[in-house]
């Protein structure tokens, strides 16, 4: 059975094996070095495993501008986020173009960067046009003012996983998702993309997929967040219970994203279909406000941005949902295109109201969260009182 195409075509695989891993591995002792951060070490494994596909390394000064600029690679391949590995000026130096450098988690050897290119970039330039804000309060931003000024570029070599990853059972490569659903026979496979908890809202509009997919892929994103993000190791807990009792097991996966949270809403929507086409979904949920943060993007945006591409550039197709909430008149879950009630009827509460009751030790109404999973979120404050924030 065909699956969908990897975006460009092909599945990129910089994992390197055999004698030539053998090779790279002595050689690297004499190679410059670097230590890569959480985040940088995040990239590095998505794009050896193809997860960035066609990306086969961190992104040279000609992609990274077009991208930047255009939404697009310098070949025209729709790109939304650029994938680069920021060095200080001083490390930058100590680098020459055509050096291959080691590249470490802590004194652990991860891979070999071939190292292209370092050029400088304008930060205030990214900001503007990739988060469409200058503002430090963006996470996104103060992210990036925050990482070096020079960027390097090159393919890479992944020679060893990064260690003590958490999520071991969870964590398919693009190879291993296409291989399973290839062997269940699925066609229409719909990815869910989450950095919360799953409260109904989410539920609601996965299930409505799957009513049209064959299969969903609850897909969480647990690579960096934002401090007052829900700690992914929570979240895996919530999703485990639900999945348990209110899900289709034979019709759904549950896997993991090692990403970094960009919070770059419309521009990130894009790429998170673009990834999880590469996982071999069909299908991809935007609902409202997809990975936004605060109140820089409309809560449309990032349906809107799929209109500036031609659906066959992207392949996957994105399934736009509005906001979804309860509504004591319909009796059911529904949003504004289905529900005809008042406002009054829709069960709805702020983030910082349902952080007020988990703290409280107090349910939130069960038409807004499952018990089971509130209760998974009460423990988890009483355990670490300061790790809950606010679910959206
Ligand atoms: S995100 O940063 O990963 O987008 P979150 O985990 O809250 O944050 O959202 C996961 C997906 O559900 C996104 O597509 C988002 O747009 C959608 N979503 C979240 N809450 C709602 C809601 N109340 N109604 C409709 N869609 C929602």
């Amino acid at each position: 059975m065909r699956l969908i195409s990897p975006h460009g075509g092909t599945l990129v695989n910089r994992q390197v094996t055999g004698p030539e891993r053998e090779k790279l591995i002595e050689a690297s002792a004499r190679m410059p070095s670097l230590k890569l951060n959480a985040r940088a070490i995040s990239d590095l494994e998505l794009i050896a495993n193809g997860a960035y596909s066609p990306l086969e390394g961190f992104m040279c000064q000609a992609d990274y501008r077009s991208v930047v600029e255009t939404m697009r690679l310098a070949n025209g391949l729709v790109w939304s986020i650029p994938v680069t590995l920021a060095v200080t000026e001083e490390e930058a130096r100590a680098l020459r173009e055509g050096d291959d450098v080691a590249l470490y988690q802590g004194d652990h050897l991860l891979g070999v960067l071939h190292l292209a290119e370092k050029y400088t970039y304008d930060k205030e330039r990214e900001a503007a046009l990739v988060y469409r804000t200058t503002e430090d309060a963006h996470p996104g931003v103060r992210a990036l003012r925050a990482q070096g000024d020079w960027l390097l570029g090159g393919r890479i070599s992944l020679l060893n996983h990064p260690r003590d990853l958490p999520f071991k059972e969870y964590r398919k490569s693009p190879a291993e998702t296409r291989a399973l659903f290839r062997e269940r026979g699925w066609r229409r496979i719909v990815a869910f993309q989450t950095r919360n908890p799953i409260h109904r809202a989410h539920e609601y509009i996965q299930k409505c997929a799957l009513e049209i997919a064959d299969a969903l892929l609850l897909h969480p994103l647990v690579g960096e967040t934002k401090a007052d993000d829900i700690p992914a190791e929570v979240r895996m807990r919530c999703y485990e219970t639900l999945l348990s009792l209110y899900y289709p097991a034979a019709r759904t996966v549950l896997a993991v994203l090692p990403a970094a949270m960009r919070y770059a809403g419309p521009r990130e929507a894009i790429f998170h279909a673009l990834i999880r086409k590469n996982y071999g979904c069909t299908h991809f949920i935007v609902g409202r406000d997809h990975a936004g943060v605060g109140n820089y993007y409309g809560p449309y945006d990032a349906h809107h941005i799929f209109d500036e591409f031609e659906p066959g550039e992207l392949g996957i197709t994105p399934l736009f949902f509005d906001n979804a909430f309860y509504c004591r008149s319909c009796g059911a879950m529904a949003s504004s295109k289905t529900c005809p009630h008042d406002a009054t009827e829709h069960v709805t509460l702020s983030g910082t109201k349902v952080r007020e009751m988990l703290r409280a030790g107090k349910l939130p109404p069960a038409e807004f969260t499952r018990p089971e999973v509130a209760q998974v979120l009460i423990s988890a404050l009483r355990e670490e009182p300061n790790q809950l924030s606010t679910p959206r």
